[in-house]
């Protein structure tokens, strides 16, 4: 199929591009560069040892998303663009609606007007919100705490409403766990433009020397360590849930799919660093501070549904994930290129 990928240059969005011409479809990107390098695309081409079709704009821009459909004959669409900062939400959520909600009015908009009715959506467990049981089932309410998991929470409504009104639609809501890792060959990978959020890339900076140590944030959780507990997922296991649903969404009867993408499995921050460590070679300093506001104790998928349904399973260990972090982040210390 000729699929455009949204955020292709993005994080996961490359790991799946890569997947995607694997797999032998065609593959058109659109990224704003908001939140990539341009130096990715010339990665994701050795990976995949044949051009990529990038077009660089912001799908909020509705002319040139429709231009681009007018013009050119998509068959599906996986829709990763958006920004995904929890902390930067809180402080802009104007720019969180505008842009999260305002690129999928735009991208569907066009869609529609153009009779393309596939799309793999790019949401997040962040969506079960802030007291739901573990492991969480698709079936849990959904809530949020901050404005980018209402981003998501509103996206999904808007994806179930447009398919409601019509049911020819044949989407797919993958609800993400925490997406770690990087591809095995450690050309491309997890490039955070800033000091990193997430506990992964942060340990991986640590491990190369750009930051001193890791703040563990909360050592009193009801846990067996005491740290928080998380469903880490390899981004090549996530990338090939997006070709199972896309391929699955040619055989649903179901407008509106919805599949949680983790592993199942639980792991607490010290197991990471343990991890890591066996990953690296060296020890790796933490000290211990205080809860990070917002944070859940634990929080990990029932993968159930999408094993059956998309005969898809995350094969790969909380070890893997760490050796092929350490094999990307030292060969890129300083990430992406500028250039
Ligand atoms: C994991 C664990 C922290 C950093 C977030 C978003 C979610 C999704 C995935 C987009 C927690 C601890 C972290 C650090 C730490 N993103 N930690 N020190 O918060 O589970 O999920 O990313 O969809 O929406 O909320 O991921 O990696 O930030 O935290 O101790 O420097 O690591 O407390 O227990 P999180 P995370």
């Amino acid at each position: 199929m000729r699929v455009l990928v949204s955020g292709g240059a993005g994080y996961i969005g490359s790991h799946t591009v890569v997947q995607l011409v694997a797999a032998g479809h065609e593959v058109v990107v659109v990224d704003s560069f908001a939140n990539a390098k341009p130096s990715v695309v010339g990665r994701v081409e050795a990976l995949t040892g044949q051009r990529l079709d990038v077009r660089s704009f912001d799908l909020t821009d509705h002319d040139k998303t429709e231009h681009l459909f007018a013009h050119d004959s998509i068959d599906a669409v996986i829709h990763f663009a958006g920004f995904k900062a929890v902390g930067e939400s809180v402080a802009k959520p104007l720019e969180y609606y505008e842009n999260n909600l305002g690129s999928t009015f735009s991208l569907v908009r066009a869609m529609r007007r153009h009779g393309v009715s596939r799309l793999v959506f790019s949401s997040s467990a962040t969506v079960y919100g802030a007291n739901a049981p573990v492991p969480m089932h698709e079936d849990l309410p959904t809530s949020a705490t901050n404005p980018y998991g209402w981003t998501k929470v509103m996206q999904e409504q808007v994806l179930r409403d447009v398919a409601a009104a019509d049911p020819t639609w044949r989407i797919a809501l993958l609800r993400y766990f925490n997406p770690v890792g990087a591809h095995p060959s450690g050309t491309i990978g997890e490039d955070p433009s800033d000091i990193p959020n997430n506990l992964m890339p942060y340990l991986a900076q640590v491990a190369v020397g750009r930051r001193e140590s890791l703040s563990v944030f909360g050592g009193d959780y009801p846990t067996p360590d005491g740290t928080g507990i998380r469903d880490y997922i390899h981004v090549e296991d996530l990338a090939a849930g997006h070709i199972a649903a896309l391929n699955r969404l040619e055989a649903v009867s179901d407008p509106v799919s919805t599949w949680n993408l983790g592993t199942g499995h639980g792991t607490s921050v010290l197991e990471l660093v343990a991890a890591f460590e066996r990953a690296c070679g060296h020890a790796l300093p933490y000290r211990i501070v205080d809860r990070r506001p917002g944070d859940v104790a634990a929080s990990y998928a029932d993968p159930t549904r999408a094993h059956a349904e998309l005969g898809w399973r995350a094969t790969r260990t909380v070890d893997d994930m760490c050796a092929d972090t350490w094999r990307w982040q030292s060969a890129n210390p300083h990430g992406y290129p500028d250039a």
